[in-house]
């Protein structure tokens, strides 16, 4: 195992009704001028949003408000809010929504601090060190960006999609009402479901030794989601799996099931570029990349691949064969996505082969560059693992 600092500070208040703690929350952590910022319709539909603006009047707390954040969130609005914070002298962002609400969020609260571009943090010419506190209410279980120091914004000009980290950025409180997320259509469900075992499969998969503990703790968190996942595409309402569903969404990504260890990333980097391009959902995209990228890498450690296969997908260990056991794994894996309606293949997420060569391009490597933390990739390479993308069938 490698050494590791591990610090995850975040506040969680976790159950039914605790958006009405959320004016208190602000309080405790010193905001007294908020930015309420959410997305499309849904928060002010479901009247959570009315019932967040009662508790914040509650609390005594005055706030403004930057609504129609767009799922894969935009800079120009990013721009806005960091005008609408600087003329108010506000001191504290409230996201309701999901990952894209709290995105947008922790980029404005970077912006804010920053007398560049915050378009520097993602374009790594600069590296966030102060921002605005950030406080959540989760409405969907997906990114992990209520527990994460993380943000990915895409720019408008060239439809660029790129992220940032830090410790600054991470929130100090998140309010996670499962029966919040009872209003999300399946697809959204089964996206965000997606994307909580991409995040677990991107630890997951490393060249570290000896990592018993995390690796246990991975398998215990893909294990609830093949689980729990089919339940709530089958009833909305289910509030225990939604609970479980949505405590597997902040463990999948806040890091804890990944400390010690070298991880992945590329399939979360080559679908960056899908989301980024046809402005897809996140999790649809990976639904097409995660499989096929094993499809791609599997032979680098066949043997990681035939413990994943055994103990996450409960297939029987070939010990004359491993790389059988490694495929059906991959087979099973991709069968449980189209299972509960994802996309498999380009076709079905709207994605269009001939477009491999700008998707390649976008990815950004340099000549001769490679990437990724469990198998090198060059140029090369994902556009291979596009083409497998492009064509896979069950
Ligand atoms: O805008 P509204 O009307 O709220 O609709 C949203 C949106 O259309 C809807 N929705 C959310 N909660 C709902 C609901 N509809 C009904 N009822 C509810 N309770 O769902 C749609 C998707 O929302 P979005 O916030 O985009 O989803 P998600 O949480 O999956 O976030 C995706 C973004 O997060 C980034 C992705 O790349 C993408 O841009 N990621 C962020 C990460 C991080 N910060 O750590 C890591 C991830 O790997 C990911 O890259
Ligand atoms: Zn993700």
């Amino acid at each position: 195992m490698d050494n590791f600092t591990f610090y995850s500070p975040t506040k969680f208040v976790f159950g039914k009704d605790t958006e009405q703690q959320a004016g208190a929350l602000v309080k405790e952590f010193g905001g007294s001028k908020v930015l309420l910022h959410f997305g499309g319709k849904s928060a002010e539909k479901s009247g959570l949003l009315g019932r967040v603006r009662e508790s914040l009047k509650g609390a005594g707390v005055d706030f403004v408000e930057l609504g129609g954040v767009h799922p894969n969130p935009l800079d120009d609005l990013v721009y806005e809010g960091i005008d609408l914070c600087r003329k108010n002298g506000v001191d504290f962002i409230l996201a309701v929504g999901g990952g894209s609400v709290i995105d947008s969020a922790k980029a404005i609260a970077m912006g804010v601090c920053y007398d560049g571009d915050f378009w520097d943090f993602y374009s790594y010419t600069a590296q966030p060190k102060k921002a605005l506190p950030v406080g959540t209410v989760l409405t969907i279980a997906a990114a992990g960006s209520e527990g994460s120091g993380d943000s990915v914004i895409t720019k408008k000009d060239g439809m660029i999609k790129r992220g940032t980290g830090g410790e600054c950025i991470r929130p100090k409180f998140s309010i996670l009402n499962p029966a919040l997320t009872q209003t999300l259509p399946a697809y959204q469900t089964a996206c965000g479901a997606t994307d909580i075992i991409a995040h677990v499969c991107e630890r997951y998969f490393t060249n570290t030794k000896n990592v018993e503990t995390t690796d246990r703790l991975c398998e215990a968190v893909l294990m609830a989601m093949i689980h729990e996942t089919p339940k709530v595409i089958a009833d909305a309402n289910d509030y225990e799996a939604r609970a479980n569903i949505m405590w597997a969404g902040m463990v999948a990504h806040n890091n804890i099931v990944g400390v010690g260890r070298d991880q992945d990333w590329n399939s979360h980097g080559i679908e960056h570029e899908l989301s980024g391009l046809y402005d897809c959902a996140h999790g649809a995209g990976l639904a097409v990349i995660m499989p096929s990228w094993m499809e791609f890498v599997y032979k680098h450690d066949v043997m990681r691949f035939a413990q994943w296969a055994t103990r996450v997908w409960g297939c029987k260990m070939d010990f004359a064969d491993p790389e059988a056991t490694a495929c059906e794994g991959i087979k099973r894996f991709r069968e449980f996505l189209h299972s509960i309606g994802m996309p498999i293949n380009f076709a079905e997420l709207g994605a269009k082969e001939e477009d491999i060569p700008t998707l390649v391009m976008k990815f950004g490597l340099p000549e001769g560059g490679r990437t990724g933390g469990f198998v090198k990739l060059s140029s090369e390479d994902i556009a291979e693992i596009y083409k497998i993308a492009a064509k896979a069938t069950l």
